[in-house]
């Protein structure tokens, strides 16, 4: 699996039309490349669906998710990629989805003000309409969040 832009597909159905509002993914390594990765490929995306007042909320709900899989999974499935997604739900916001193989769950920390991090999760929740994970088939989740 290589990581670079020829990994950003669109995907279609062979009848659909190209359309700039088409499903969207990047798959990127599980390292520190990943969370600015995700923030490019975002923020372009953004306007090219014509939303760039949402491009900084949009990079934050897709880049804290995928700084934590990259994290958590480094260790254990370094050469597997996080698949970040971006869609339109059917009311026209955008959903970011994070795809990874780690082990564990995401979790919002209770920390005190003097903690240096832990708070991802608190801004994603901040930012979002709404968020959550789910666990899929092959020991894999997707973190989700909607603006
Ligand atoms: N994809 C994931 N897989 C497994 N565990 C996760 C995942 N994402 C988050 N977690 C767990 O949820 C916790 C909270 O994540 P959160 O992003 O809020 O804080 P953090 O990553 O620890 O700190 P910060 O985001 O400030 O650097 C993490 O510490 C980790 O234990
Ligand atoms: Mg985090």
């Amino acid at each position: 699996m290589r990581y670079m832009s020829e990994n950003l597909t669109t995907r279609k159905r062979d009848d659909d039309p190209p359309s700039p509002t088409g499903d969207t993914f990047l798959s990127v390594p599980p390292n520190r490349e990943a969370p600015g990765l995700a923030r490019a490929f975002v923020k372009r995306r953004m306007r090219e669906l014509g939303m760039p007042e949402l491009t900084g909320d949009a990079a934050l709900v897709a880049s804290e998710p995928v700084t934590n899989a990259a994290r958590e999974q480094a260790d254990h499935f370094p050469t597997e990629p996080i698949v970040v997604r971006l869609i339109l739900t059917s009311q026209g916001r955008p959903r970011f989805e994070v795809t990874d193989c780690a082990p564990g769950s995401p979790r919002r920390r209770n920390v005190s003000s003097e903690a240096e991090t832990g708070r991802g999760l608190a801004l994603v929740s901040a930012v979002a309409r709404r968020w959550d994970f789910a666990r899929r088939p092959g020991g894999v989740k997707t973190v989700w969040a909607e603006l």
